[in-house]
């Protein structure tokens, strides 16, 4: 019986885990849940899984949910704020930790989850953008493990020679091909996509995800911090990996070594899948997830990104390419455009020019310490917003 904490435990990524942890009672006992603010939600997970602790990130809502919980008698401790969540990434029955957190505010419980020598499910990519070498090095230290949950990271994961030891690349491989679906606008024009409402945005075509990394890939930023994710976890360089555009999401990425030879993982997209794979291995368990049919499917298709029209993605092989800060300063930046975005105060094109005004304004420096980490992430944040005009609104 293995002990599992989520970080981000009513978010999309924490319902499908919880969704595989419920088809395996023998094997998971759920120990520890973490969110923000979502009490009624994280209730019911209580009410479900009687883990020992729930934590909340805001003091209010731990507060709703510690009195339902007391009301109810359920076994639970309830915790807030940043320690609540520390100590659900380092709970002492748990060896495994979904970190599902979205967003840098996943940094500091991972980090504290890596430390803590636990085999890290890794969905929180802005950790890993944020503080690549950190993260990389507590694993290492800790004696820890980091099994990647982004479904690209997970296929090239199982396409590589095990055992994968993070920030390393084994001989003979020649490049990456990380896949990307285009998202919802892969066919729109320039001139439609400035009108792109967040409603289009996060409707993806093949993907059920929050709303925030909906929007990522719909610019493709998404594909750009999975480069920059893709180089930190694989040891790889930016050159070394190329996006291929999929739309049908079935390839979830491929490596291709030295000989010639291109590996490929396929299956439906479902997040399941490397949830359970992540879970499991090196065992093989079942995810729920149905087996892909191809002859349905009939043919595959590939293109080459439009980088044009998604600038994100080229703004984000720069920063991994600049190395350092750059890429914490990207993903802040890019936090609060998609925040403005969703919130109707930036338009979608907008998006790529706050974060490029941002990135040119910014000196990289290098990151030796979460305090440079977090430095960074601050700068990038408030550049950004001062882009975004002292209204914060920036409609053109
Ligand atoms: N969804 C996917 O298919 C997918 C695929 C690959 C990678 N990922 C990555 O997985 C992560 C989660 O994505 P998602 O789609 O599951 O997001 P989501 O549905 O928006 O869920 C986010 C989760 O994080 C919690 N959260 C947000 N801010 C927090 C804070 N400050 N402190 C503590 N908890 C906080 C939310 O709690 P509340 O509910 O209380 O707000 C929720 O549980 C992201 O990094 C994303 O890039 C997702």
């Amino acid at each position: 019986m293995k002990g599992l904490s989520i970080l981000g435990s009513t978010g999309s990524i924490g319902l499908s885990t919880l969704d595989v942890a419920r088809r395996h009672p023998d094997r998971f006992r759920v120990m520890a849940l973490a969110a923000d603010s979502n009490d009624g939600r994280l209730l019911e997970q209580c009410r479900e899984f009687r883990p020992d602790l729930a934590a909340l990130a805001s003091p209010d809502a731990a507060r709703r949910l510690e009195g339902e919980v007391r009301r109810l008698g359920l076994p639970t401790r309830v915790l807030a704020g940043e320690e609540g969540l520390e100590a659900v990434a380092t709970h002492p029955g748990s060896g495994l930790v979904m970190a599902a957190i979205v967003g840098a505010a996943g940094l500091r419980p991972t980090l504290a989850a890596a430390r803590g020598g636990k085999r890290v499910l890794l969905a929180n990519k802005e950790s890993l953008v944020c503080a690549g070498r950190l993260l990389l090095e507590a694993v290492s230290d800790s004696g820890g493990e980091l099994v990647p949950i982004d479904s690209e990271h997970n296929a090239i994961f199982q396409c590589l020679p095990q055992p994968v030891r993070p920030g390393h690349c084994p001989a003979g491989i020649r490049r990456i091909l990380l896949t990307a679906s285009g998202g919802p606008f892969r066919t729109w024009s320039q001139a439609a996509m400035v009108r792109a409402t967040p409603e289009q945005a996060v409707a993806h075509p093949n993907w059920s995800m929050g709303r925030k990394i909906s929007v990522d890939s719909a610019t493709l930023m998404n594909k750009g911090l999975e480069l920059i994710e893709a180089c930190l976890l694989f040891g790889i360089a930016p050159g070394q990996v190329d996006v291929v555009v999929h739309a049908q999401s079935v390839i979830h990425s491929m490596v291709e070594y030295t000989d010639g030879s291109v590996l490929a993982q396929l299956g439906n997209p479902d997040m399941r899948t490397p949830i359970a794979h992540a879970l499991g291995w090196p065992e093989r368990i079942e995810s729920g997830v149905e087996s892909l049919d191809l002859v349905a499917i009939g043919q595959l298709g590939f293109e080459a990104p439009d980088l044009e029209r998604f600038p994100c993605l080229r703004l984000a092989r720069e920063a991994a390419e600049a190395g350092g800060t750059a890429p914490a300063v990207l993903n802040a930046a890019n936090e609060v455009a998609v925040a403005a975005f969703l919130d109707g105060r930036l338009n979608f094109t907008g998006m790529a020019r706050v974060i490029d005004s941002v990135l040119q304004r910014h000196e990289v420096q290098q990151v030796m310490s979460l305090a440079d980490a977090l430095a960074a992430d601050a700068w990038g944040r408030d550049a950004a917003r001062r882009e975004l005009g002292p209204s914060g609104a920036n409609p053109a």
